[in-house]
């Protein structure tokens, strides 16, 4: 059987050829194409300092590295999530706090930030790490807020929402611009909403975080301007950087962004208009109006006890007809890794039972998405 995957890349002609030029230039790794990719990002997201690296999970280590966090500092991030920004915040030894999400979409909110302050007595926070699930920034307003009631630094964990726009009172902002925010990372892994094979960007507004993001990529090197066989180290830093041969297909993927977004948009509203109103135990979560987002996910929320359901038995159904649904994500706490068992998240187990992902890119046809609604309809009657 031919499955539908939940997510899929889509490389065209033109993507190909530009990989295959790229391999004949001189450089194929810090070369011209990553400072053209990196400009054509900064113009995008419409921020100061835009960088490219090896992957959404280095860009996030790279972020909290280079605004300074370290050992023992204290971190708020989302009990859901994909796992990438809770292992960084642990290799650095940072202390985590997860904050409870909202049991519709799966995101935090301003009440369940300060729920998580009272609940631990958090006196000093380091640092927010927020993130835009399925691509839907919602609460920017109010994280901004609290941010600077209680001053600490937010990084965004934007891997699903590039091309995500917010309004902040009566103007538009980009995910990316870092207007309200101090740093933010994204994935080009083939599942996002461009792609580079495997990549990540970060961008920031502060010249001192940009100078630390360019020596945590690459060694902790500085060059002497003049005397390239000269260098010093700065910084204990790694190889995360990304290569030509990556940047040709971004810089070729990025030309198509509108597209893919538009694509994803009708994808998305079609989903919405059959389940909108089919039952009243499946909703679809509402967010704020008037923005466009990047669609990365469509999310079903399905009161499965309600139903008399069970969401391992559907999967399984699903499955059966050749549907890969996801379930963005396993809540953080449930993982081996996790060591404070006695936590407590009643908005992310409700999430967690309800919610399930389905098949959302670019090139999903009509007829595997009329094939998608009716498998699912059939299945709830
Ligand atoms: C929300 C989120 N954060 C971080 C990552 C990590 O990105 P990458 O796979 O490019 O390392 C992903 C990728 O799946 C993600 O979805």
């Amino acid at each position: 059987m031919k499955y539908i995957p939940y997510g899929r890349q889509l490389i065209d002609y033109k993507d190909k050829q530009l990989v295959l030029s790229s391999l004949s230039n001189d450089l194929i790794t810090t070369g011209p194409l990553v400072e053209k990719f990196e400009r054509d990002l900064r113009k995008y997201f419409n921020c100061k300092y835009s960088y490219v690296c090896s992957s959404g999970t280095a860009a996030i280590h790279l972020a909290m590295l280079s605004i300074g966090l370290k050992k023992n500092d204290i971190i708020l991030m989302p009990a859901i999530n994909f796992i990438a920004s809770y292992n960084m915040a642990k290799i650095i030894g940072l202390k985590v706090f997860l904050v409870d999400v909202d049991e519709f979409t799966g995101q935090i909110t301003s009440e369940k930030i300060l729920e998580c302050i009272k609940k631990n007595k958090l006196k000093k926070i380091n640092a927010l790490l927020t993130m835009f699930h399925g691509g839907y920034p919602e609460n920017i307003k109010k994280f901004h807020e609290i941010k600077k009631k209680y001053k600490f630094l937010i990084i965004e964990d934007a891997c699903h929402a590039l091309g995500s726009e917010y309004r902040y009172k009566n103007n538009f902002f980009k995910i990316g611009s870092c207007q309200h925010s101090d740093i933010s990372t994204f994935s080009l892994h083939p599942l996002k909403t461009i792609t580079t094979g495997e990549g990540g960007v970060v961008t920031t507004n502060d010249a001192k975080v940009a100078n630390n993001i360019r020596l945590f990529r690459s060694h902790g090197i500085s060059r002497k301007k003049n005397k390239h066989w000269e260098y010093d180290i700065l910084k204990y830093g790694f190889n995360y950087r990304l290569s030509d041969i990556n940047c040709a297909l971004g810089l070729s993927q990025l030309k198509k962004i509108n597209n893919f977004l538009r694509k994803r948009k009708k994808i998305y509203q079609k989903y919405l208009k059959e389940f909108k109103n089919f039952n009243s135990n499946i909703l679809v979560p509402i967010y704020c109006k008037n923005i466009k987002f990047s669609y990365h996910l469509f999310l079903l929320n399905i009161a499965f006890n309600k139903l008399n359901k069970n969401k391992d038995h559907f999967m399984k159904y699903l499955k059966s007809h050749g549907i890969m649904a996801q379930q963005h994500y396993i809540p953080i706490y449930k993982f081996s890794v996790f060591k404070r068992k006695s936590a407590r998240f009643p908005g992310t187990e409700k999430y967690f039972n309800n919610s399930v992902s389905l098949p959302i890119f670019v090139n999903l046809s009509n007829i595997n998405q009329d094939k998608i609604i009716k498998i699912i309809k059939d299945y709830f009657k």
